[in-house]
């Protein structure tokens, strides 16, 4: 039976172009699922958007003396362009500018506040006497008040993770100049977290199938108590309050960019021509919603975006919150402002998708933090892609072409050799499709390249390239098993190889689209004509590691 998947993905902030912590963390994840679940032929929506909204926008614009909507625009333009070369294959991928966004936005609002879930109150607010502005939470530092950390910011403590407000932190002071801020009297609204305290305990303890760490972190953190939080601001940049008398306050941007994942939906629907079909992804309790978000916004998505849901009524709360460990930049940690990163855009100007997505599945910071290296790129494209898969399908396909005129095989009675590597293609197609369901995207990938290592032992096996000399009829009965296996390789590989699998698919004589073929063997008939193959994959030269990997770190970029 086919099932309906909704995929939410976290929104990029448009203020700076995105890095390989980006992809492995929250990115990549939920396109390897969204293809596998395609070629299930599940029905799969898959929605994000730039987060255009948010102080750190505002003031980048300052410094650049541009407006905000210029700068968001151009890093809009900049993701589109990254998720078409890498492959990430959003079926809308909008942002918080626009209409229909603020729309379902002061929807909610308004539906929280008439629920008695949203209130007003007089907070008072940091304001920097030196810089004279008022000073947006993240822009206050101090002490965490609940793990000590020194340099907690004030909208959230890197060290413990817990979300904050300016005013918990110990020894505040302006991240700008330093100085101690006063607190002014400002009137705000707050959503009432605490309302929601038993019912999201109650729930999340329910989640048993969610990864430990974001279980056991959600779990404590409710325990720990839930506090009202402010989700408006004395800002001028971000979505408009819908009521009279609140001209110069905004809507907090992570109330609000939380909401894109519902927004986007409606947006998608209207582009399909059929509005209402939003519905069935929100509304109908069979509809299984995941959110691939990097790990430092768990806390929004399992606790703050489903109070909002149960505050609202009648959508359904994530069912999987899958959120990645960190990735480490050459054993350091990732750090943009120090340009200790690997920017994409660079990264797809010179090499191609598919090595990119190999080495980030193969390494992918699933339960713990995993580490880039330049290094590791180059041997794991060079001993691996290449030469455990790229070669086998090339030798194949290949000899195929010069001695068996392009057509698949006619192949004799299968030994017993053979029929265990067909049995074993598909037992690796129903072991990855259990891994993939339960989003273990690491392990599916290695099981996937074991079966092409078995493919090559098989192969040197059964020679053959010295075989067909005496035995035509057994040379072509190996290769094809070997061309099967291709097959159900292209399929394994699909959704962390998209390009290459593709191409592949063809290369066997398949026409169409390799996702709509079912997540299965299909084997070439024999007589099948083939494409004359290229190479899936080049070698790359191993000296140019080190001249990468010496780029990171300089800050003029
Ligand atoms: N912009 C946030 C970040 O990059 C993520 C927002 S995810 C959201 O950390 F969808 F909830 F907004
Ligand atoms: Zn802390």
């Amino acid at each position: 039976m086919s099932e309906r998947i909704l995929i939410c993905v976290a929104w990029p902030y448009a203020n700076g172009p995105l890095h390989m912590g980006h992809i492995a963390g929250a990115y990549l994840p939920p396109d390897i699922f969204a293809r596998y679940h395609r070629t299930k032929g599940n029905e799969v929506v898959m929605v994000s958007g730039s987060d255009q909204h948010g102080t750190p926008i505002a003031i980048k614009a300052e410094q650049e003396g541009k407006s905000p909507v210029e700068i968001v625009s151009r890093y809009h333009r900049q993701f589109l362009e990254c998720w078409q070369k890498l492959g990430i294959s959003f079926d809308l991928f909008t942002s918080t500018g626009t209409a229909n966004h603020t729309e379902v936005t002061h929807d909610i609002f308004l539906t929280l506040l008439e629920q008695g879930y949203i209130y007003r109150d007089i907070v008072s607010q940091p304001y920097c006497p030196e810089c004279r502005r008022s000073l947006p939470d993240r822009y206050v530092e101090g002490t965490c008040p609940f793990c000590g950390y020194l340099d907690a910011r004030g909208d959230q403590c890197d060290n413990c993770g817990r979300p904050l407000n300016p005013g918990e932190l110990i020894n505040p002071r302006c991240s700008i100049c330093g100085a101690t801020p006063e607190f002014r009297d400002s009137e705000h609204f707050f959503l009432k977290l605490s309302a929601f305290e038993g019912q999201l305990l109650d729930w999340v303890k329910q989640q048993t199938h969610w990864k430990p760490n974001v279980l056991n972190f959600t779990v404590s953190y409710l325990e720990g108590g839930l506090k009202d939080r402010a989700i408006t601001r004395d800002i001028e940049w971000g979505i408009t309050v819908p009521l009279d008398g609140y001209e110069g306050k905004r809507i907090y941007v992570w109330f609000e960019a939380v909401i894109g994942y519902l927004s986007a939906t409606k947006e998608w629907a209207k582009s399909a021509g059929d509005a209402e079909k939003w519905r069935s992804f929100w509304q109908d309790k069979a509809t299984k919603s995941y959110y691939f978000v990097g790990k430092d916004n768990i806390p929004f998505h399992t606790i703050i975006w489903p109070a909002m849901l149960l505050g609202y009524g009648n959508l359904n709360l994530p069912y999987d919150v899958p959120a990645n460990e960190f990735l480490t930049i050459e054993g350091r940690k990732l750090s943009t402002s120090q340009n200790w990163a690997v920017w994409l855009p660079d990264y797809l100007e010179r090499y191609d998708p598919d090595p990119l997505r190999y080495l980030l599945s193969i390494n992918m910071p699933e339960t713990h933090d995993a580490d880039f290296s330049w290094h590791e790129f180059f041997r794991r494209n060079n001993d691996e892609l290449v030469a455990t898969y790229g070669n086998l399908v090339h030798r194949v396909l290949t000899f195929v072409n010069r001695y068996f005129e392009g057509c698949v095989p006619v192949p004799g009675e299968l030994d017993s050799s053979s029929q265990a590597l067909l049995d074993s293609t598909r037992d690796t197609l129903n072991t990855m499709d259990e891994l993939l369901y339960r989003c273990r995207f690491r392990e599916a990938m290695r099981t996937a390249m074991s079966l092409a290592q078995e493919t090559n032992r098989y192969l040197d096996e059964k020679s053959p390239w010295k075989v067909i000399k005496q035995d035509r009829e057994a040379a072509g009965t190996s290769l094809y098993v070997a061309i099967g296996v291709l097959s159900g390789l292209s399929v394994a590989l699909y959704p962390f190889l998209p390009f290459s699998s593709q191409k592949l698919h063809e290369y066997l004589g398949f026409e169409g689209d390799i996702q709509d073929g079912g997540w299965q063997l299909v084997m070439p008939a024999p007589g099948q004509k083939l494409l004359p193959p290229e190479p899936l994959f080049s070698k790359l030269d191993e000296k140019l590691a080190e001249e990468e990997a010496s780029k990171l770190g300089h800050t003029s970029r």
